[in-house]
């Protein structure tokens, strides 16, 4: 492959594969059981990745491994609200991506629909969806970028570095939280806490063992937005050698981070939830704080899910939607243009979309829990 003898296209992959492995001191290609390709957003990736998935799909690019999509930068409920040429822009990526053989499920959670097994080893690009796999899942994957994830979908393997290898997976720094978070922004604030002060360390986080799975995914994906962790380890089955250096962490150094994320008087003209796209418990939730109720005029709120969730849960969907809300797919409020949709003042449940949408979507936020942001918006 390397030499070109099985084309141009897998030669370039392979040529990202072994040039990553050479830096990294990997010796062998290990295969993959899935791919997850982020570089789908025709806003975060712009024309030349449109040029070279062209040239790789014209030249007989075919996924090996089993391949999955991050959101796109529009739902098809959006299209009449986007100029023309976005759009097309937008269908011509996907139009490639699938002509490689990647499963359009344009989500940032592919893992609910696509559960990885425990200790397989995948290539994944999308951070919080590393580090859930990582961390809460049990699989085996490096936080791949998004040509280094297509490469590997093509060739099927990854090289074997890394978090691939079980001794780099072991814990080298002790988080010791010594209060309990209340909702999911007090997680989300905590990873990103934690996040920032460890950079690209494994924390083994005690205090947060009775996490829901929810939080556990806004804790990770926060942590991943501040630092470069791939992964933590938590729980009652986490041991620890106590001779790491150990880092604590008071509700304090929480409220700052809430504080530096969220403007505390803001009238929002957005409501964000779904970042990471909603799972089918945040769905019920949602819906039980919506069912009954009246969306305020002149605010948008927005529900990310992925297909998956969205058809699995039609009848809340219905609710949510019959309120006034807009359940999205494919998308989410901070790849996709905001700001050309005139919104300005964004509220959110997530600690990892307060940390973008200031500079992707200059966008002002309010960072408040999920049934917070429903009293806010509906009368
Ligand atoms: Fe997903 Fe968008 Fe957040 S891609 S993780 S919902 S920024």
């Amino acid at each position: 492959m390397l030499d070109g003898e099985y084309g141009w296209a897998c030669q370039v992959c392979m040529q990202i594969l072994v040039k990553l492995g050479e830096l990294y001191g990997a010796t062998r290609l290990i295969p993959i059981s899935s791919a997850h390709i982020s570089g789908v957003s025709y806003k975060t990736v712009g024309d030349a990745a449109i040029e070279f998935l062209m040239e790789i799909a014209e030249k007989g690019a075919k996924a090996k491994a089993f391949s999955t999509l991050n959101p796109s930068s529009i739902d098809p409920c959006l299209i009449d609200r986007f100029p023309r040429k976005l759009v097309e822009k937008q269908a011509e990526i996907l139009q490639l991506y699938k002509r490689i053989g990647a499963v359009p499920s344009l989500s940032c959670t592919p893992y609910y629909e696509y559960v990885p097994a425990k200790n397989s080893n995948l290539a994944w690009a999308e951070s919080s969806a590393v580090v859930y796999a990582n961390s809460v899942l049990g699989a085996w994957t490096n936080r791949e970028g998004a040509p280094s994830a297509l490469a590997s979908a093509i060739i099927g393997k990854t090289p074997n570095y890394g978090i691939h290898k079980p001794e780099n997976r072991e814990p080298n720094i002790i988080i010791d939280v010594l209060f309990q978070p209340r909702n999911e922004v007090e997680y989300g604030a905590l990873g990103y806490y934690i996040g920032e002060v460890i950079r690209d360390k494994i924390p083994i986080v005690k205090g947060i063992k009775d996490a829901s799975l929810d939080e556990l995914k806004q804790f990770g994906a926060a942590l991943a937005s501040s630092g470069m962790t791939s992964m933590f380890h938590h729980g009652k089955k986490s041991k620890s050698n106590e001779r790491l250096e150990a880092v604590t962490v008071e509700e304090r150094e929480i409220k700052t981070v809430i504080e530096k994320l969220s403007s505390s008087k803001l009238e929002p003209d957005m409501i964000f939830i779904g970042c990471p796209h909603c799972s089918l418990q945040e769905i019920r939730r949602l819906a039980s704080f919506i069912e009954g109720k009246k969306l305020k005029s002149g605010i948008e709120f927005w529900v990310c899910v992925s297909r998956y969730v969205k058809n699995k849960e039609k009848k809340l969907v219905r609710i949510i939607e019959s309120s006034g809300a807009k359940v999205l797919t494919d998308t989410c409020a901070v790849v996709t243009w905001t700001d050309k949709l005139g919104v300005e003042k964004i509220a959110t449940n997530s600690v990892k979309a307060a940390h973008y949408l200031p500079t992707m979507n200059k966008a002002e936020v309010l960072l408040i829990p999920m049934e917070k942001c429903v009293e806010i918006a509906y009368e």
